[in-house]
């Protein structure tokens, strides 16, 4: 085949790839938050199995880059090597320039792919982050250390809402009862709505934690609850729940307007 259509040809195809992943990537954002995928489908398909469709999405993407490049490689060379004085000729052979290509990306790739598996890190919670400021990524020493006291006032000095307790329903249930989605109707971002619900039973009852529904729900022991494993949390979040409703669940609203 003639090598300018052929160049268009993997040009257009990647176009293409790159629009699917666009594509993809919003509804992985926005029709299909995190924290959807036992509870949402889009066109027959899960968050996580779009997830899948993005990622070979991609795959292909870089092949078609690859393909690219190696069509393009004797170009590249000759135009670097002229800049840097290092071609001796003016023809490279395409087969050696395809094995560099190939040789660079792979290695490219795994450094990246080791990397990153090696920097995987357990998320500090924000309400231990929080007290430290702008302290950048080098404080992550320092975080660990300062863990425990912070834990400690935690039970001693009580729980302070906008720092320990709305991280809690912030990273584990806005994303399906929030301003994007309010499953069962319920947000967890209005305060009302954990207060009083029409003909029910509020949801927390100040001062008295195992009179809360909400302690049973997060706990996992609600008799009945729909989709009961989603809603548990750990026994450190559900700790930090009891003392602040036990402590009167306190809501500030003057921090309110921050949502
Ligand atoms: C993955 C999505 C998802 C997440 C995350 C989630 N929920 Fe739910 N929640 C649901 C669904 C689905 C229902 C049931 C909706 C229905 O019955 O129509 C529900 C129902 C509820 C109800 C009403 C149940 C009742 O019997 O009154 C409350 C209260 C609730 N969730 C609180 C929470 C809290 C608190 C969190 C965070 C710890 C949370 N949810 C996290 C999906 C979620």
């Amino acid at each position: 085949m003639n090598r300018t259509l052929t160049n268009i040809i993997i040009d257009i195809i990647a176009a293409f790839l790159f629009l699917g992943m666009i594509a993809t990537g919003y509804l992985l954002r926005f029709p299909l938050p995190p924290g959807s995928n036992k509870t949402l489908s889009l066109w027959g398909f899960t968050r996580h199995q779009w997830g899948d469709v993005h990622f070979w999405i991609s795959l292909g993407l870089l092949l078609a880059l690859l393909v690219h490049l190696v069509l393009h490689w004797n170009w590249i060379v000759t135009v670097i090597g002229k800049r840097c004085h290092l071609v001796k000729t003016a023809h490279p052979s395409i087969l050696r320039s395809g094995i560099l290509t190939i040789v660079i990306v792979t290695l490219s790739i795994t450094l990246f792919a080791w990397t990153a598996q090696n920097s995987v890190k357990e998320i500090v919670r924000p309400m231990r982050g929080k007290h430290l400021g702008h302290a950048g990524s080098q404080a992550n020493e320092t975080l660990t250390t300062v863990q425990a006291p912070a834990q400690s006032s935690t039970t001693q000095a009580g729980v302070d809402f906008w720092k320990d307790v709305y991280p809690i329903f912030e990273n584990h249930c806005l994303s399906c009862h929030g301003s994007q989605k309010q499953l069962a109707g319920f947000r967890v971002d209005h305060k009302e709505d954990f207060f009083s619900r029409d003909g029910r039973a509020p949801l927390i009852v100040p001062g008295q934690d195992s009179k809360s529904p909400l302690i049973e729900i997060v706990s996992g022991t609600k008799i009945d609850m729909p989709m009961a494993n989603v809603h548990v949390l750990s026994g450190h979040d559900v700790a930090i729940l009891k003392t602040w409703i036990d402590a009167g669940a306190k809501w500030t609203v003057a921090t309110d307007a921050k949502k």
